[in-house]
């Protein structure tokens, strides 16, 4: 009872918050990996990539998440994740992309799901050490975006802040340079961020890019941009995949879990032991 009134409560508020872990894509720079499986469900370390990112969600206190894949391993998501939290609190849903339109594709695929709450949105391929709960905990309205100093800029959303530290400029993939922090997979935004989406002309490359939405939210002043403590890994190439799992075992990241998400991973690994005895 204490917890539907909790959960009641927590509904009523203006800032409940829901989340959307962006598993899709075609993930063709890990070719040959990813033509039998998801790039998200690839191993970093001891467990699938997207233990990773749902567990920042989940540590954040979100409860209701929306995975969104591709049609190709819709079915391996299934296996995995369909019944894993069935005796937690997390309620996870699942929704095919099928075409990769790009990512604010996200906001248009989950409107159903989002309904009239906020939305996190994280993608699949990102791995965070900071533990990032208290700004999306704090958000209230508006959108809330997470930025990191790299090496690398060019291959990265790009913000370049003015001399007081805000937000001045936001570019996708900047050809020329215009600043060394990179916005990384994290986006909080408010329930604009359909109407936003469905604004969004398609680029260059053909994708309706979620730099775009920075920017619409950034015109109106209404853009946050949080700094991220830690490292920070988008494991999107071959390289890139083989630093992210030795990092996670040199940095202990894969005993930062929620409990929860631990004691689901134990339970199903549990379950497939007994079920390949019982094959024997
Ligand atoms: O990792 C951070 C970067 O992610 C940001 O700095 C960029 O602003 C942002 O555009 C994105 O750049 P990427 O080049 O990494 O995007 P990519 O096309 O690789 O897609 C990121 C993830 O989202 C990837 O795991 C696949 C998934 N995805 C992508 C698209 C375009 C989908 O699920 N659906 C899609 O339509």
């Amino acid at each position: 009872m204490k917890s539907v009134l909790s959960s009641v409560v927590c509904r009523l508020s203006s800032v409940y918050m829901k989340g959307i872990i962006l598993a899709g894509g075609t993930a063709t720079r890990l070719f040959p990996l990813t033509a039998t499986t998801s790039k998200q469900l690839l191993p970093i370390y001891d467990r699938q990539m997207i233990f990773y990112p749902l567990n920042l969600l989940v540590k954040a206190g979100i409860k209701e998440i929306l995975v969104i894949v591709a049609p190709d391993f819709s079915g391996q998501y299934l296996n995995l994740l369909g019944s894993i939290f069935e005796r937690t609190d997390i309620r996870l849903e699942f929704k095919v992309q099928t075409v990769p339109r790009g990512l604010a594709d996200a906001f248009i695929v989950g409107e159903d799901f989002i309904d009239d709450d906020n939305v996190t949105m994280i993608l699949g391929d990102n791995i965070f050490e900071d533990d990032l709960s208290r700004e999306i905990k704090s958000f209230k309205s508006g959108s809330k975006v997470f930025a990191k100093k790299v090496q690398d800029p060019e291959r990265f959303g790009v913000v370049k802040f003015d001399d007081n530290m805000k937000a001045e400029i936001i570019e996708e993939k900047p050809k020329k340079w215009i600043s060394d922090y990179a916005l990384t997979g994290l986006y909080v935004y408010d329930n604009r961020v359909i109407q936003a989406s469905k604004e969004v002309k398609p680029s260059d490359r053909g994708e309706i890019e979620i730099t775009e939405l920075h920017n619409w939210y950034l015109d109106k002043d209404e853009l946050e941009v949080a700094m991220v403590e830690g490292v920070w890994l988008d494991a999107g190439t071959f390289d890139a995949l083989l630093d992210a799992g030795n990092i996670v075992k040199e940095k202990k990241l894969n005993e930062n879990f929620d409990p929860r998400i631990n004691q689901a991973i134990h339970e199903f690994n549990k379950e497939l032991k007994a079920l390949a005895k019982k094959r024997l």
